[in-house]
């Protein structure tokens, strides 16, 4: 199956630190990812961990030397740096960041980094003194200005017993800024309010109704917007997942919570996508005691939520509004209803008796709606290979 980042080019630079073993996890992540990922290692860096690794795990050869017969028969740096689409050093070292700032290119590394012009991303990792030294900073600033990406070390415990910042930054969020430079920039600046979830009606403190929305649809598109530079504001149901980085996140129960957080959150939004699955219902009553078992049958009453998507729809401005369907049956009937009831501009239909789409699955299936168009039935692929393809067709609106 295609990946996010399939057919990316990657450049991974590693110097010469402890945190040198962490590369062979942010490799991996990259890998997974789809992305064809080629290393560079500096002498230094092979002291800590093995050119095998890095190359087992790529499954391309590690470039370790500018002087390679074999590699350089085909000036190997030159055609390294030119193919990359994004180069990043972690860890950076002192030395390294030193060297780069100053334009010196004297092994692999360096020189693969001066011939690139593919963006660069550099994560430093050093000892708290290292990184507070003046020309250490001095060198950061300079990168800065010239449009190199550093992502900050974390504080905490550091290989040499000290306490400070100086760690390398979490693989995660290093891979996470590296996708974010492989993806177009469409979405910059633009105020999303996105919602995602279920909604939980109690009926008291330990029962509640429910459906088996896990977030994750949702969570891939706030991910896919924050990537392709989205400001989001996530306002989500209880779910199993981690908003992604540099989200607003705000966790709601009801329906009637989650049609709070998108009231104040609505005004500034320029598009508003609601993949929440809200229940329509809520017990009449919701009792503060846990109801006792009692023999026969119990009746609940159940009195109608707002459809928080339908009052948006009512006064929607000059803003783009897009709701999902979930349907078991005559599914582009009842999605069309809703897109024009509800005065939508796109809805996504998905068919939930399918076992690889709708809730909980890792894929989805899903029509794609719009008003005045012939529905667009797209092949089942994972949420965030979707997440993506939405997003290229809400652009369209958005303009
Ligand atoms: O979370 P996952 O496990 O990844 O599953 C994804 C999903 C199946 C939940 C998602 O893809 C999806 O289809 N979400 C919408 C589910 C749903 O509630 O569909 P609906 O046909 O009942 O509602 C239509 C639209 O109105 C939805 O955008 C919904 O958010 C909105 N709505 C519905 C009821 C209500 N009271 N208020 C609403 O705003």
């Amino acid at each position: 199956m295609h990946n996010i980042l399939s057919g990316r080019n990657v450049i991974l630079g590693v110097s010469g630190g402890i945190a040198a073993y962490k590369a062979a996890e942010l490799a991996r992540l990259l890998v997974r990812a789809g992305a064809d990922v080629h290393c560079v290692m500096t002498a230094a860096a092979r002291e800590f961990i093995g050119p095998l690794t890095l190359q087992t795990l790529t499954k391309n050869p590690v470039a370790i030397s500018l002087f390679n017969l074999w590699d350089e028969r085909e000036i190997g740096h030159i055609s390294l740096a030119e193919r990359a689409d994004l180069c990043i050093i972690a860890p950076a070292t002192a030395n390294c960041i030193g060297k780069i700032a100053l334009g010196i290119a004297d092994d692999m590394l360096s020189t693969v980094v001066m011939a690139t012009r593919a963006p660069l991303l550099i994560a430093p990792a050093m000892n708290v003194n290292m990184w507070n030294n003046p020309a250490v900073q001095e060198n950061i600033r300079t990168l800065q200005g010239r449009g190199v990406h550093i992502i900050d070390p974390e504080c905490g415990e550091l290989a040499c017993g000290a306490e400070g910042t100086g760690r390398l930054a979490d693989n995660e969020a290093i891979f996470e800024r590296a996708a974010a430079l492989l993806c177009p920039q469409d979405y910059s600046g633009v105020k999303v309010l996105l919602t995602a979830g279920p909604t939980r009606e109690f009926l008291d403190p330990a029962r509640f109704l429910s459906n088996p929305s896990s977030g994750k649809m949702g969570y891939c598109l706030a991910r896919a917007l924050q990537w392709r530079g989205a400001e989001v504001t996530l306002v989500s149901g209880p779910v199993a997942l981690q908003p992604p980085r540099g989200v607003a996140h705000i966790a709601v129960a009801s329906a009637r919570e989650m049609a709070a957080a998108v009231e104040q959150h609505y005004e500034q939004a320029r598009l508003i996508i609601k993949a929440a699955a809200v229940a329509d219902y809520r017990p009449r009553v919701q009792l503060p005691r846990k109801q006792k078992k009692q023999a026969g049958p119990l009746t609940v009453e159940l009195e109608r939520n707002p459809d928080i998507l339908a009052g948006l729809g009512a006064r929607k401005g000059s803003r783009v509004l897009v709701g999902f369907a979930a349907e078991t049956d005559d599914i582009i009937t009842h999605a069309k209803k809703k897109l024009t009831e509800k005065n939508l501009d796109m809805i996504i239909a998905n068919d939930i008796n399918r076992p690889d789409a709708g809730f909980e699955s890792d894929t989805n299936q899903v029509c794609i709606l719009t008003a005045g168009s012939e529905p667009e039935h797209l092949p089942c692929m994972s949420k965030d290979l979707l997440a993506h393809a939405i997003l290229d067709r809400i652009q369209k609106l958005l303009h």
